[in-house]
C-alpha cells in the first residue's frame, strides 16, 4: 500500500440510473450557454481578504465590459459589505439595462426580507435560494430527514413567492427565481430531483417566466461524464423542463469543472455559473475564461469578450489580490510560450505558411488560438528564448522583430550562439538581447581586421581591388585581382593574413524593403573543416557584401587567437 489511508475513502457520489447518455454522442458544443458570473458572491466569498465596496465596483464595471448579462453581486443578507454594494450599484444606475443581477438567499425568513429589501429599485434580479441537499450535509450537519429538507426548500419557495407578488404589487422590477439543491453531487438523484420539482410546484414556471434550476457541483465527488448523467437525469426527470433554465455550477475539486461544464451542458445544461480565472471556494468554481475560449476555439463566438485578457487579467489580481497562475489556459503568462527548439520552429513554419496560403482557419501548430485575438503579443508572449531555444525561434525573432532573414545554415550557427549564452547565463534571453547578440557577435566586426576604403577597377572580366586594410593596428595598402569585388577583397585579406580559407556562401537582402534602405549581407567561408558566417549592413550592397565576409574573417581570428 503507497497511501496508508486508502482505506479511508470510498466512492461518495451517485450515479444515476435510467440515464441513456444520448449526449455522449454530440462531439461539439454549437452554442454558446447563458452565463452567469459568480465572481463577486462565491469568488468574493473565497478570497483571503474580501473585496472592499470599491473593489466590488470595479470588478462589477468589468464583467459588465466583458459582455455579462446574469452577475450573482452577493449575499446581502450575510454582510453589510455586501448589502451595500447591492443598493450603491442599484441606486447609481450602475446596471445596465440588458444586465440582471443575481442575489444569493438562504430559506430563513429575515434572510429572504433583507433579500427582497436589497433588490429594491432594481429592474431585473435573479433571486437564488439555496438548501443543503446532500446525504453529509442531511446527516451530519442539519440531522433532518430528507422530508425535512424538503420543508425548508419549500418554506423558502413560498416566500419567495410572497415577496415577488408584493414586489409586483408595488410596481417594483422583474424578478426570476433559481433555486439550488447545494451539494447536488453528493445527493441522491431521485431526491434531488423530488425536492427540485416540490419547488417547481411552487413557483409554476411558465415560458415567460422560466425557473432556474442550479445543480451545483458544490464537491466534486466523481469523473464528469457521472456529472453528465445527473444532469440528463435531472432534465428527465423535472416537472416543466421546457419552462426551466437548468444551470451548471461546478467547483474544481478534482480539477475537472470545465469538463463537467462542457459534459453537463451536452447533456442538457442551459445556463453556467462561474467565475473568471477559476477563483472560488477550495480549488475554485469552473473558470468561464477557459470555458469561453474553448467554444470560441472550435468557431462558436462565446458571446463575452475576451480579447483584451491581459487587461482583464490585471485588474482581477488588483481587486482580488489573487495571481492568475502562468500555466492557467488562455491566460497564464506562459501558455503560449514556446521555448523548445522544435516548438519554436514548428511555430515559425507554420505562421509562414499561414501567411503564404492566405489561410482563413487557424490551424498553427502548438496554438490552439491565435494569440492576438485575445491581446497577447507574439514577440513577448510566443517564441521565448532559453538553452532549450532552436535556430527556428531565434531565426524567427531576427526576422519578424529586426527584418533579417538569415540563410538557414547561419540560424543553426547563430541559434547554437545564442543558446549557449542562455545556457551559461542560466536565464531566459529577451528579443533586444537576441539582436544585440546578433549586432555583437556577428555583424560588421572589425576586431582583428578591416577594410578601411577599397576602390574597384573593371579589368576585362575580372575586377582589381585597390584596399585599404587595418591589421594588428597598421594600415596597409595593397592591390588584389578577383573575378568579382567580393573575391578581389578575399584575395587581399588571404595574402595578408595567411588565412587559407574558402569563400563558401553568400546571400542578401534590403533591410527595410525601401530602395533608401540598408542591406544585409551574409556571408560565410569555411577555413579547413571549420564554418564561419558573418554578416555586413551598409547603404552600399558592395560595402555590404565586404563587412560580411570581413566579419566572418574577424570570427575566424577570433577562433584561433
Ligand atoms: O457551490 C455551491 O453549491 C453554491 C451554492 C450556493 C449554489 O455556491
Ligand atoms: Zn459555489
Amino acid at each position: 500500500m503507497t497511501m496508508k489511508n486508502v482505506n479511508k475513502y470510498a466512492p461518495q457520489f451517485f450515479a444515476p440510473e435510467g440515464v441513456t447518455m444520448d449526449w455522449m454522442k454530440k462531439t461539439q458544443i454549437d452554442k454558446p450557454p447563458y452565463w452567469c458570473s459568480v465572481d463577486l458572491r462565491d469568488g468574493n466569498q473565497a478570497l483571503i481578504v474580501p473585496m472592499s465596496l470599491e473593489e466590488k465596483l470595479e470588478f462589477f464595471k468589468l464583467l459588465v465590459k466583458v459582455g455579462f448579462k446574469e452577475i450573482e453581486v452577493g449575499f446581502p443578507a450575510a454582510s453589510e459589505t455586501e448589502y451595500e454594494f447591492c443598493r450603491t450599484i442599484i441606486e447609481q444606475n450602475l446596471i445596465p439595462d440588458d444586465v440582471t443581477i443575481q442575489v444569493l438567499t438562504q430559506s430563513r425568513e429575515h434572510i429572504i426580507a433583507k433579500t427582497f429589501e436589497a433588490i429594491k429599485g432594481a429592474k431585473h434580479a435573479v433571486v437564488h435560494l439555496y438548501n443543503s441537499t446532500s446525504v453529509a450535509q442531511r446527516e451530519q450537519v442539519f440531522r433532518r430527514s430528507k422530508d425535512e429538507i424538503t420543508e425548508i426548500a419549500k418554506f423558502g419557495a413560498e416566500l419567495c413567492k410572497k415577496y415577488r407578488e408584493q414586489a409586483r404589487a408595488n410596481g417594483d422590477g422583474e424578478i426570476t427565481f433559481e433555486y439550488s439543491p447545494e451539494s447536488f453531487t453528493g445527493t441522491e438523484p431521485e431526491y434531488a430531483a423530488e425536492i427540485c420539482n416540490e419547488v417547481i410546484k411552487i413557483w409554476e414556471p411558465t415560458a415567460e417566466d422560466k425557473v432556474i434550476i442550479n445543480l451545483p457541483v458544490t464537491v466534486s465527488h466523481s469523473m464528469p461524464h457521472v456529472y453528465a448523467n445527473q444532469v440528463e437525469y435531472m432534465c428527465k426527470n423535472l416537472l416543466h423542463r421546457e419552462n426551466l433554465i437548468i444551470s451548471l455550477h461546478p467547483h474544481n475539486d478534482r480539477g475537472c469543472a470545465v469538463a463537467d461544464s462542457e459534459m453537463g451542458l451536452l447533456a442538457g445544461g442551459d445556463r453556467i455559473e462561474g467565475t473568471l480565472f477559476g477563483n472560488g471556494e477550495r480549488t475554485g468554481n469552473v473558470d468561464i475564461v477557459t470555458l469561453a475560449l474553448n467554444m470560441y476555439s472550435q468557431g462558436v463566438d462565446p458571446g463575452l469578450d475576451f480579447s483584451n485578457l491581459p487587461e482583464i487579467t490585471k485588474v482581477y489580481e488588483k481587486v482580488t489580490r489573487m495571481h492568475v497562475y502562468e500555466r492557467q489556459p488562455y491566460s497564464g503568462q506562459l501558455v503560449f510560450a514556446a521555448f523548445s527548439g522544435s516548438h519554436q520552429d514548428a511555430i515559425a513554419k507554420g505562421m509562414k505558411h499561414r501567411v503564404e496560403k492566405d489561410a482563413k482557419i487557424w490551424n498553427v501548430p502548438y496554438l490552439p488560438i491565435d494569440p492576438a485575438d485575445i491581446g497577447r503579443v507574439y514577440e513577448a508572449d510566443v517564441i521565448r528564448i532559453n538553452s532549450q531555444s532552436g535556430k527556428g525561434g531565434i531565426g524567427y525573432i531576427l526576422e519578424t522583430q529586426y527584418s533579417h532573414v538569415l540563410p538557414p545554415k547561419m540560424r543553426e550557427a547563430f541559434g547554437y550562439h545564442v543558446k549557449s549564452i542562455s545556457d551559461h547565463e542560466h536565464r531566459e534571453l529577451q528579443p533586444s538581447e537576441v539582436y544585440d547578440i546578433f549586432m555583437r557577435d556577428f555583424v560588421n566586426l572589425t576586431t582583428n581586421i578591416e577594410v578601411k576604403k577599397a576602390v574597384y577597377e573593371d579589368v576585362g572580366e575580372d575586377i582589381r581591388a585597390n584596399c585599404n586594410i587595418v591589421l594588428a593596428g597598421k594600415e596597409i595598402e595593397l592591390t588584389k585581382m578577383g573575378n568579382g569585388r567580393l573575391d578581389a577583397v578575399s584575395n587581399a585579406i588571404h595574402s595578408l593574413t595567411g588565412l587559407d580559407y574558402v569563400l563558401e556562401s553568400y546571400t542578401q537582402h534590403a533591410l527595410e524593403g525601401k530602395s533608401s534602405s540598408k542591406a544585409a549581407s551574409y556571408v560565410s567561408i569555411k577555413y579547413n573543416d571549420e564554418i564561419y558566417w558573418g554578416t555586413g549592413i551598409s547603404h552600399d550592397i558592395i560595402k555590404a557584401s565586404v563587412r560580411a565576409l570581413v566579419s566572418a574573417v574577424n570570427r575566424l581570428m577570433d577562433a584561433h587567437k
